[in-house]
């Protein structure tokens, strides 16, 4: 077996990237949560990026209309890497944030029911797919030579953001201890508009035709792509470093892009642990595109 990456950082059984905060996160029971404040939580590669955009959207007019030059990263920044040049903790409400922990290392003000969680989830061969790719492509993080030797990481839990199957069952069966909208990824491509209403919906904000249409205008997979201050460009190349020009966190957004990288055996292997793993888990996924 693997050792877990250099670059992990272990706290409290979870893995993070070696940037953590680990003060925060030793006294997170003390982290301010108010009821305005929002989480986007994911586990890595699930589309964080996308909800932060949307999120953004929907918060900050500047945003929908281009006008504000401030990155997406930083309106909603990460909980637990504090890698942007801002106060994060003096910033006006409502406060946004990103974040990738297991639902144990929730602040205990989150159990308030009234702060909002979105917790995007996406089918785990293409967050496999996803993932493979990103980590042979940023400094940061450990490469791997082969898409099976990545794979026995990723099924390993040896990975930021350890185990897949534990992420999101954790968060899943405490649900009932947090005021929680779950997104499927797979949903958010196939019914884009229904999706941006039902979080503007959960976040309690009345949305007008024309504010909807300009979210999904600038929350498209091109338009992220092309928007600088979207697509975390700018932040890789300065804070994390890159191994290679091709990589790209807006890669391919698409579904079932795992067929193309997986093996048939890769492939049945990977169901045969999803199914016992997720027996009896009531949340469906989306595997292709029909
Ligand atoms: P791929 O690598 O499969 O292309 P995260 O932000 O959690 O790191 O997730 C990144 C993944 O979300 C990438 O997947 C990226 O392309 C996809 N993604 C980001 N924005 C998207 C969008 N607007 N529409 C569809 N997929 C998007």
């Amino acid at each position: 077996m693997d050792n877990p990456s250099t670059n992990v950082v272990n706290f409290k059984g979870f893995n993070f990237e070696s940037t953590l905060d680990m003060e925060l996160l030793e006294n997170v029971d003390n982290f301010e949560i108010r009821d305005d404040d929002v989480f986007i939580i994911t586990y890595p590669k699930s589309g964080t990026i996308w909800a932060q955009q949307i999120l953004s959207l929907i918060y900050f007019e500047g945003h929908r209309n281009r006008m504000e030059n401030l990155k997406t990263a930083y309106r909603v920044p990460f909980f637990e890497y504090r890698n942007h040049p801002m106060d994060i903790e003096n910033r006006p409400s409502p406060h946004l944030f990103t974040s990738h922990i297991p639902y144990y290392l929730a602040p205990k003000g989150l159990k308030n029911k009234k702060t909002k969680i979105i917790y995007v989830y996406r089918n785990p061969k293409d967050v496999l797919v996803s993932y493979f790719y990103f980590t042979n492509w940023i400094m940061t993080f450990e490469p791997t030579d082969t898409m099976e030797h990545f794979m026995e990481k990723f099924l390993d839990g040896k990975v930021v953001g350890s185990l897949w199957f534990d992420h999101i069952r954790g968060w899943y069966e405490h649900k009932h201890d947090f005021n929680i909208l779950f997104m499927m990824y797979e949903d958010m491509k196939k019914n884009f508009r229904s999706s941006v209403l039902k979080i503007s919906r959960f976040l309690e904000k009345e949305l007008s035709e024309e504010v909807v249409d300009a979210v999904m205008n600038q929350a498209t997979f091109e338009n992220m792509k092309s928007i600088p201050q979207a697509n975390y460009t700018n932040i890789i190349e300065n804070q994390c470093g890159m191994r290679h020009q091709e990589g790209q966190i807006m890669r391919k957004g698409t579904i079932g892009d795992w067929k193309h990288h997986l093996t048939v055996e890769q492939s049945e292997r990977f169901d045969k642990i999803f199914q016992r793993k997720m027996k009896d888990f009531p949340l469906k996924f989306i595997w292709d595109i029909n």
